[in-house]
C-alpha cells in the first residue's frame, strides 16, 4: 500500500494587518491584555467585498499545486475544511473547484473548526492509500473578521481570530518509510455548546419557550433567522475560554503522544511540532510538557491570531518555508477545538 507525501504547499494571508491597538477602537481592550493571555500582537483581515474563505483558498491552492509541479486539471479530488464558508450551502469545496476551473472533480466539505485541516488531511490520506485519487487538494481557509462581535461583549472571542488559508497537494509515495504514517481523530461532544456558533441552525431551543407553541409554519420559518437573534448577539461563536483552555492542555499533549507511541518514537524524536494556533499560552504548556526545546515546535500565532481550520497549514507552510523542514524530518501536525475534536497527524517529510 503506498502512503501519501505532502508534494506541494502554499499559504496566503490578506494584505490588511489589524494590530491589537487597531481592535482598541471597538472594544474595551488592550495591547497588553492581548499578548499576555495569548501571544497574539497582530492578525489578518479578508478585503471586506474582494476576498472571502473561497478566494483565499484559490491563492494558497495555486501555489501548492505549482510547487507539487501539477496543474489544476491534475487534482483529482478536493477536501476543505472550513466554519467561515461563503454559504450555507453549497460548501466551499466546489466553489474552488469553480474558482479554479477544475474538472468536475470531487469536493468535500469539512467542518470541524480548529482540527477540519488534520481531519481533512487524514480523510484525503485514506483515499491515497486505497489508490483511489492520485492528487488531492486538501485546504483550511477562514474569513473570521465578517462574523465577530466588535463590541466589548465579545472581545474574549474577537480579539483571537484572524483570516488566512492553507493547502497542500496529498501524493502517494512508494519510498519506504516517508509520508503520513499515522492519523488519529477523536471527539467528545459533551461540551459541543461551550464553544459554539448556535444560528443561524436548527436546534429550535426557541420551542422550549411557550410563546412559540402556537406559531405557524410561516412563522416557524422566520426563526432560523429572527431580530431577537441579532439584537441578542446570538449570531456571533460563543466561547467559555477557561474551559476550552483547561481540556486543550490536556488533549493535545496526549492526542501528540498517541501518534508518537503508534509509531514506536518519543518527543525527541521530532523535527517539528505544528500545533494548532490557538493561543501561545496552550502552545508554550505542551511544548513544556513534552520536553521540546524552542526548535521544536512552530508558533506564528502572534502574526496572524488563531485562524482556525486555516493555522496548521499556513504554519506549516511558513516552517517549511524557512528551510525547518527537510526531507526524512519526523512532523507532527496536533489541532484542538470546537466540537470537542482533537486530531494528529504524524508524518515523515
Ligand atoms: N480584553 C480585555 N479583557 C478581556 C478580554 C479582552 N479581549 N477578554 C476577556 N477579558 C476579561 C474578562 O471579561 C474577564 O474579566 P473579569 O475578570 O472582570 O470578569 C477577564 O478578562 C478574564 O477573562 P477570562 O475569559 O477568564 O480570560 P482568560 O485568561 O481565560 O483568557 C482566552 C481568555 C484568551 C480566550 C483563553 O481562555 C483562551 O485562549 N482559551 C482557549 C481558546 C481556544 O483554544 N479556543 C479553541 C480554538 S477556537 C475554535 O475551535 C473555533
Amino acid at each position: 500500500m503506498p502512503s501519501s507525501v505532502i508534494a506541494g504547499i502554499g499559504m496566503y494571508v490578506p494584505a490588511n494587518v489589524v494590530t491589537n491597538n487597531d481592535l482598541t477602537r471597538y472594544m474595551e481592550t488592550s495591547d497588553e491584555w492581548i499578548q499576555e493571555r495569548t501571544g497574539i500582537k497582530e492578525r489578518r483581515y479578508a478585503h471586506r467585498t474582494q476576498e472571502t474563505t473561497t478566494t483565499m483558498a484559490v491563492e494558497a491552492s495555486k501555489i501548492a499545486i505549482e510547487r507539487a509541479g501539477l496543474t489544476v486539471q491534475d487534482i483529482d479530488f478536493i477536501v476543505f475544511a472550513t466554519l467561515s464558508p461563503d454559504y450555507y450551502f453549497p460548501g466551499c469545496g466546489v466553489l474552488l473547484q469553480r474558482a479554479m476551473g477544475m474538472r468536475q472533480i470531487g469536493a468535500l466539505d469539512v467542518r470541524n473548526q480548529c482540527s477540519g485541516f488534520v481531519y481533512a488531511l487524514s480523510i484525503a490520506d485514506q483515499f491515497i492509500k486505497t489508490g483511489m485519487y492520485k492528487n488531492i487538494l486538501v485546504v483550511g481557509s477562514e474569513k473570521h473578521s465578517f462574523g465577530l462581535d466588535f463590541s466589548t461583549r465579545g472581545r474574549n472571542v474577537s480579539v483571537i481570530f484572524g483570516d488566512g488559508a492553507g493547502a497542500v497537494v496529498l501524493q502517494p509515495t512508494e519510498e519506504d518509510g516517508r509520508g503520513i504514517l499515522s492519523t488519529h481523530l477523536h471527539s467528545d461532544g459533551a461540551d459541543a455548546e461551550i464553544l459554539a456558533m448556535y444560528n443561524p441552525g436548527t436546534h429550535a431551543n426557541h420551542w422550549k419557550e411557550e410563546k412559540y407553541a402556537s406559531f405557524d409554519e410561516a412563522e416557524i420559518g422566520q426563526m432560523f433567522f429572527s431580530h431577537a437573534m441579532i439584537d441578542d448577539a446570538q449570531v456571533f461563536p460563543f466561547m467559555d475560554g477557561p474551559a476550552v483552555f483547561k481540556t486543550a492542555v490536556v488533549k493535545f499533549p496526549e492526542v501528540i503522544m498517541e501518534a508518537l507511541n503508534t509509531n514506536g518514537l518519543t518527543p525527541q524524536d521530532l523535527k517539528m511540532l505544528i500545533p494548532h494556533q490557538a493561543n501561545l499560552r496552550i502552545s508554550q504548556f505542551v511544548q513544556q510538557k513534552l520536553k521540546l526545546c524552542d526548535d521544536q515546535v512552530y508558533n506564528n500565532i502572534q502574526q496572524y491570531g488563531n485562524t482556525t481550520a486555516a493555522s496548521v497549514p499556513i504554519a506549516l507552510c511558513e516552517a517549511w518555508e524557512q528551510g525547518r523542514i527537510q526531507k526524512g524530518d519526523l512532523v507532527c501536525l496536533a489541532a484542538f477545538g470546537s466540537g470537542f475534536t482533537w486530531a494528529s497527524a504524524l508524518m515523515r517529510w
